[in-house]
């Protein structure tokens, strides 16, 4: 599939953003170990999110949803029940990692597998801690398909996070529910923090490292789970209607999570106009409803220890970079060439061919803001971050921008071309 655009003189309108692909993986995993029914209002109809449940149904875990409310059938920490073929996570890494994690103690055999993207990522991330647990891990090239080795007995570590990734620190955390005595990951720069705050877990703060404990054995208690409009999606918004000349772009029920909102920060530092209105809290998530106006914007330098809580953004902050006046500087980021794809070099290489002045490093990219961009065939590689930040571009390029690939999108914000083009009128 692919998509169009044109330059939007206004941006108008309310955007039905999708709920929080990062809570909906956590509700529903934790619902599914949880030893009683829960309810988790608004899961996302989003790809990433459904994969996660369809690997939950092969494990014997029952769901059913009735006006926008998932209901899950806990079966506690021993109940889920071997699958009877590989586990297919499809695009989602924090699908494969954070199951990893639930499955490395299990008494039976797994094979987790994914798409193409899937397969090239990652994963001995997770089999060095998981390992060091006692689990039986083998990785295809450091990669997936994983092969769990079932009736392993889990023990408690302490594991200091190599790199700053909630995945794998979820993954640890979860593993030690199944594992005896108490895990422990010990991280130096913070990542989101989802996890530790649904599981309850205490945090300590010592000599600048965050410590997070879990006893294993531990029960989990079913509740409700009310999943928040995903930020990560709405930066895409936040971006286009700063750069757009005209027009009011509303944002109800924004998750604000502040280990995911530095962009937020960012972003008005650069001389963006967000108000937020209506703070409140929901499920234990801190939401609210933001507006925002056109503003000019101007370059910004971002690093550690702020990319992990705005590792998902850097997309639609490249796009707002190449439209700012003057140099923005993003540095610590080589992380994003082990996302769905190589992010770097896909926004440096889009970007190029939309006029902007770019400068691709190891970690990071420079980007020389200011400079008219003017319409290309861009490519989205099959990444929906990618497709959707050229979505975002495509606004503001004269002439026609045609994004190639461009369905991806559907992996975390299927309604983002309509929403987009609905509110530019184009
Ligand atoms: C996620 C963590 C991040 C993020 C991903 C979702 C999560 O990955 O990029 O989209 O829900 O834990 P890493 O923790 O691997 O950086």
């Amino acid at each position: 599939m692919k998509r169009t655009l044109r330059p939007a003189p206004t941006l108008l309108g309310h955007i039905e953003l999708p709920p929080d692909k990062s809570v909906a993986h956590r509700a529903a995993i934790l619902a599914a170990l949880a030893e009683g029914s829960s309810q988790i209002v608004n899961y996302p109809a989003s790809e990433d999110p459904r994969s996660t449940l369809a690997c939950l149904r092969a494990l014997g875990v029952e769901m059913e949803e009735r006006e926008g409310i998932l209901y899950v059938e806990g079966r506690g920490l021993e109940g889920l029940t071997p699958p009877r073929a590989p586990l297919d996570c499809g695009n989602s890494g924090t699908t494969m990692r954070l199951l990893a994690g639930v499955l490395a103690g299990q008494p039976f055999d797994v094979v987790l597998t994914g798409d193409a993207s899937l397969r090239r990522r990652p994963m001995t991330r997770i089999a060095e801690p998981l390992e060091a647990m006692g689990a039986g891990v083998t990785l295809t090239e450091g990669h997936a398909p994983i092969r769990l080795e079932g009736g392993r007995r889990l023990h408690g570590i302490t594991y200091r996070l190599p790199v700053a990734s909630a995945q794998v620190k979820s993954c640890v955390l979860l593993a030690g529910l199944f594992a005896e005595g108490t895990t422990t990951v010990v991280e130096s720069i913070p990542s989101r923090d989802h996890t530790e705050r649904m599981l309850g877990l205490d945090t300590f703060e010592t000599g600048g490292l965050r410590r997070l404990s879990v006893t294993g054995g531990r029960r989990i208690a079913p509740r409700t789970w009310a999943v928040p409009r995903d930020f990560s999606a709405a930066a895409f918004f936040l971006v286009a209607a700063s750069i757009v000349p005209l027009g009011e772009v509303r944002l109800p029920g924004v998750g604000l999570n502040p280990s995911r909102t530095a962009f937020l920060n960012v972003l008005r530092a650069m001389g963006a106009h967000v108000e937020v209105h209506h703070e409140r809290e929901h499920g234990g998530e801190p939401m609210a409803d933001l507006v925002v106006r056109p503003a000019p914007l101007h370059g910004v330098t971002v690093g550690n220890p702020l990319i992990p809580n705005l590792i998902d953004e850097i997309p639609a902050l490249a796009v707002a970079a190449a439209c700012a006046e003057g140099r923005t500087e993003i540095r610590d980021a080589a992380e994003l060439r082990v996302k769905e794809t190589d992010r770097l070099a896909a926004l440096a290489a889009n970007l190029r061919a939309l006029g902007a002045h770019v400068e691709e490093r190891p970690d990071g990219l420079v980007i020389e803001g200011g400079r008219p961009l003017h319409g290309a065939t861009v490519d989205s590689f099959g990444d929906h971050r990618i497709a959707m930040a050229m979505g975002v571009a495509g606004l503001v390029a004269e002439g026609e921008t045609t994004v190639t690939n461009a369905g991806c999108a559907r992996v975390s914000f299927p309604g983002f071309w309509k929403e987009l083009k609905r509110a530019a009128g184009i």
